[in-house]
């Protein structure tokens, strides 16, 4: 048998986009409220909410846990609570999917039930490393065992955990947060610190679900044993599917663009900060300062210089640096991104996966160990294989507004692990961009 066609999108060189364009809820928010919800006591109700494969494998992976989960309407979602002893061993193995951030809060949260669990993947999150969760859980009387620091995951039955004071050797969200679910079940104070802010969507989430949790610096603690109460959650649009139009507003849009309703917390707001210091002309006008803030963002096209990129924005950018590296492409002179080693254990190694895909359109690059350094210049057409990473995909339909020739794009359905609906918007936009396979 033939394997079935990839699929690919075609797009052909365009010079403008424009328009006032929402993009779907955020995923890091989407999977926080389902999993809060799902160990909290009373219903949750969440609005706004990400219909991703990702996030759905997470409210799929609930419902084998026990949690019933209701639908009363698009983009709503209704979670009775199971409550802190809740959960109940499901009947097989929890595939998440694509999604590492699924797996690595999971491993936090099923650390210290009573049950036995296993988690598994696709092929790319079956790569990816989750030795930096189990250890620390380890450390907190957790039985877990990894394949060679990869899934499956193995999660053996535990009854107690014993508190954590944790440094965090790399700056992750998904690591802080697995501990802090892990935390919720341990006997105690427990404490993370990160070497740099990530983003604090768990933290901000846990208080509106009642939690009392100190920040100190960088230093986050928090008592085990506390109980989480269901509340109404309104998810904002997802900050990282902007991007790809913030960018594409940079390149073309001479008479602007805005994009609605954005979630703007700024420990995932790097990306404005990095593409004002290219020149970019951007505005932000707060809509709304709930336990995320939100607003309107309006971009409009201007020439953009090369940057080096300060260390300190890497982490608040982690997964804006696909589209990035398009704005670095058409921009005058040369970007250096350093410090990012942990693009390379993404959904696909994104700087290797960048360099190669940037030389195919004939941009010159050199790939670092911890990063890349693009120099600006013509950009050129050809076929780029995303590797399956939904986020390289659909930056490389980006680089189609500075492109000389069309560009196809392989292997790109899992752009619906995070941005169902990305063709259709981009189209909408004035992208030309048509889907095959
Ligand atoms: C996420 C954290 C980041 C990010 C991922 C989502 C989260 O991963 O890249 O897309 O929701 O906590 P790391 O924690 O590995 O940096």
């Amino acid at each position: 048998m033939m394997p079935p066609a990839r699929r690919r999108y075609l797009v052909q060189p365009t010079h403008g986009v424009h328009g006032t364009l929402s993009v779907p809820g955020d995923k890091s928010i989407s999977h926080r409220a389902l999993m809060l919800g799902g160990i909290a006591e009373g219903d949750t109700d969440i609005t706004g909410f990400l219909d991703s494969e990702d996030c759905l494998a997470t409210l799929a992976a609930l419902r084998a846990l026990g949690v019933e989960i209701e639908r009363p309407g698009e983009r709503q979602v209704r979670v009775h609570g199971a409550g802190r002893r809740g959960l109940r061993a499901a009947p097989a193995a929890l595939d998440m999917g694509n999604a590492g951030t699924a797996m690595r809060l999971f491993m936090g949260l099923l650390a210290g039930q009573g049950f036995d669990s296993t988690l598994i993947g696709d092929a790319s999150l079956m790569r990816r490393p989750m030795e930096r969760v189990a250890q620390p859980l380890r450390s907190m009387g957790a039985a877990i065992r990894t394949h060679d620091g990869r899934p499956p995951v193995e999660i053996q039955a535990v009854d107690t955990l014993a508190a954590l004071d944790y440094v965090m050797p790399m700056a992750s969200a998904q690591v802080k947060s697995a501990l802090l679910l892990a935390a919720l079940r341990a006997h105690g104070r427990s404490s993370v610190t990160e070497p740099a802010p990530t983003r604090d969507h768990t933290e901000r989430m846990l208080q509106g679900f009642g939690v009392e949790l100190q920040r100190d610096g960088a230093r986050i603690s928090m008592a085990g044993g506390q109980r989480l109460t269901g509340c109404a959650l309104e998810v904002p649009g997802d900050f990282s599917s902007a991007a790809f139009f913030l960018v594409a507003g940079c390149l073309g849009a001479s008479s602007g663009l805005t994009l609605r309703g954005i979630g703007i917390n700024p420990t995932r707001t790097g990306l404005l900060e990095m593409l004002r210091l290219m020149g970019a002309r951007i505005e932000v006008e707060p809509r709304g300062d709930g336990a995320e803030p939100i607003a309107d963002i309006h971009v409009r096209a201007g020439a953009l210089k090369g940057i080096r990129v300060p260390e300190a924005l890497v982490p608040l950018a982690i997964d804006e640096f696909p589209v990035f590296f398009i704005a670095a492409a058409a921009a005058e002179g040369e970007t250096l991104v350093t410090g990012a080693g942990e693009l390379r254990v993404k959904e696909s190694d994104r700087l290797a996966v960048m360099a190669a895909g940037l030389s195919t359109l004939g941009v010159e690059c050199e790939l670092l160990g911890d990063g890349l350094r693009v120099r600006g210049g013509p950009v050129g057409g050809g076929r780029i294989d995303s590797h399956g990473d939904h986020r390289i995909a659909m930056a490389f339909a980006v680089a189609s507004l500075v492109a000389r020739a069309p560009i196809e794009i392989e292997d790109v359905a899992n752009v619906a692990t995070s941005f169902p609906g990305f063709a259709d918007l981009a189209r909408r936009a004035g992208l030309s961009l048509s889907e095959q396979g």
